[in-house]
């Protein structure tokens, strides 16, 4: 059986204006593995992710209620600090920010923020980032230029490699290819098959089919509900949940 490293306990989530949108969750989330939270728009998705390391803070939020454990600590304890929790559990989002600095200053500025000078670790973070989030070969030779200059889908790579730069534990990825080309996609899903090795990867993906190719294990969350949970290959070529099945096959609406 795979460790858990979150496990999440009826967890509901109310916005200030009262929508409703988590409903009585209950999930674990398994270490070393890429865990997908898929389904229709407006189902919850990203809400459950800013959950995980506590960004809906920062939104007008009415009543969470429930308990997220990681590493068997609850997260939503007022207790918490929420900056080492973010340090742990990085994310990206599906628009890349970059900083507007140079490549190398991306990878460095949260570490060098945290009061690392040595330049050696420094150097090191940047070429770890940047290996693992499958971009080193195509910026090796102008880390001092700027990240603005980037395409797309290598800016959308840098971001993941400044999160991992930081050296989190968990990775939120939330619709991280939605602008990508096919092949910009595919160098993503090859490194996140990599990075599971290392850490607990939570994706929504922007498709169904990006869901199934990624996911060893997937939930399906319709109007703040999880529906359905289970390894991805069962999920996807056997739904238990009618409702499931018809939006796998395509028959939602
Ligand atoms: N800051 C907020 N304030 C009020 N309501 C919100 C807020 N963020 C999300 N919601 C509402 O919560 C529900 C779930 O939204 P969420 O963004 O989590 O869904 P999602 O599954 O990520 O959808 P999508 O696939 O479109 O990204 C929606 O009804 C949405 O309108
Ligand atoms: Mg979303």
């Amino acid at each position: 059986m795979p460790t858990d490293k979150i496990i999440i306990q009826n967890l509901s989530l109310q916005y200030a204006d009262g929508t409703e949108s988590l409903r009585d969750i209950t999930i674990n989330i398994p270490a070393n593995a890429v865990t997908v939270l898929f389904g229709p728009a407006g189902g919850g998705k990203s809400s459950l992710l800013r959950c995980l390391n506590r960004l809906n803070d920062l939104t007008e939020v009415r009543s969470v209620t429930g308990q997220i454990l990681i590493d068997g600590e609850d997260i939503l304890d007022p207790k918490t600090d929420v900056i080492a929790l973010r340090r742990r559990v990085g994310m990206v989002f599906a628009r890349p920010v970059v900083l507007p600095l140079t490549i190398r200053g991306n990878l460095t500025y949260g570490l060098e923020l945290a009061g690392e000078r040595r330049k050696s670790r420094l150097e090191e973070a940047v070429e770890r980032g940047l290996k693992l989030a499958a971009l080193w070969d195509e910026v090796k030779d102008r880390l001092d230029d700027p990240a603005i200059a980037l395409s797309g889908g290598q800016q959308q790579r840098l971001c993941l490699a400044r999160v991992l730069a930081n050296q989190p534990e968990i990775i939120l990825l939330d619709e991280p290819t939605s602008g990508l080309d096919p092949i910009s996609t595919g160098k993503v899903e090859v490194a996140l098959q990599e990075l599971k090795k290392q850490y607990t990867i939570v994706l929504v993906p922007h498709s169904i089919q990006q869901a199934a190719r990624t996911a060893d294990y997937a939930a399906f969350f319709l109007q703040g509900s999880l529906i359905e949970v289970g390894e991805g290959k069962e999920l996807f070529t056997n739904p238990k949940v009618k409702r499931t099945e018809d939006y796998v096959e395509g028959r939602f609406g």
